[in-house]
């Protein structure tokens, strides 16, 4: 479903991705690792379109995305969470639900929705109970998001990026700032969701637990380019991952 082939970027002098090829078939879910800086989040920026790529290509779904901006990626199917938290302080856990189911299908009205909070229709609650019941918010969806802590938060991405029903989801970091136990249940929400939904998850985590709880097959990041991809256990035992994260083989 989704294919990179031979994606390079660089900035300035700095190549963050040298030549990396993956692919991602429908329905599975590919874990990402490497140290900082080996390129991972560049390359997610070269799918969801948000960077160009100096060279090669990215296909979804068979088709070459090019010059493709990122909504439009995103209404083919490609979804996407942030390293850094993003939400709304004021907006409830159900307001950032609705914007972001209303916004693809919505164009100019988004704004209008955002301003008046027009009141959502009883299929639209519908649908927003049952994914803020996936991710198990339903007790604080009328909450202020800068009310809650910062695991219920990365819970609101998660619901957010898959309420549109995205084919393939990027996931960059979705722990970052999660103590022990919170990342433990937002992987087994992640691995429930893309279970239950049948979505594609490309995952980037430093927390191996996750990678390992989440991920079918892990691929590993280091300098720009795909060293070692396979099941997890083979992948944390080969010499070119453990001479990325030890320096040595
Ligand atoms: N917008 C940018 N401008 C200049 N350099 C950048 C930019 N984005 C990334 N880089 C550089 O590209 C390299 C790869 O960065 P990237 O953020 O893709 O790594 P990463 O694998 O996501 O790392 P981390 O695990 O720390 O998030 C780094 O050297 C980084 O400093
Ligand atoms: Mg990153």
């Amino acid at each position: 479903m989704l294919a990179v082939t031979d994606v390079r970027k660089s900035f300035g002098g700095t190549a963050a991705v040298r030549s990396a090829s993956l692919t991602v078939e429908a329905g599975e879910s590919v874990g990402l690792i490497g140290p900082n800086g080996a390129g991972k989040t560049t390359l997610f920026r070269c799918i969801s379109g948000e960077l160009r790529p100096d060279a090669g290509t990215v296909a979804f779904g068979g088709r070459t995305l090019g010059r493709m901006p990122p909504w439009r990626r995103a209404r083919l199917g490609i979804g996407r969470t942030y390293q850094r938290v993003e939400v709304f302080p004021e907006l409830t856990v159900l307001d950032h639900l609705l914007v972001a189911d209303r916004a693809p299908r919505h164009r100019g009205a988004l704004w209008r929705d955002l301003l008046n909070r027009s009141a959502p229709r009883p299929t639209e609650l519908d649908r927003m109970a049952a994914v803020l019941a996936m991710v198990g918010l339903e007790a604080v969806a009328d909450r202020p998001v800068g009310a809650l802590g910062l695991g219920t938060c990365r819970l609101v991405e998660l619901a957010r990026a898959v309420v549109a029903g995205p084919r393939l989801l990027l996931a960059d970091e979705p722990s970052s700032g999660l103590d022990g136990d919170e990342t433990a249940s937002l992987a087994s929400v992640l691995r429930a969701l893309q279970r239950s939904s049948g979505m594609a998850v490309l995952v980037v985590d430093h927390d191996l637990r996750l990678v390992e709880a989440v991920a079918d097959r892990v691929l590993v990041m280091d300098l720009g380019q795909v060293v070692a991809s396979g099941a997890f256990d083979a992948v944390m035992s080969a010499p070119a991952v453990r001479r990325a994260y030890l320096g040595t083989a």
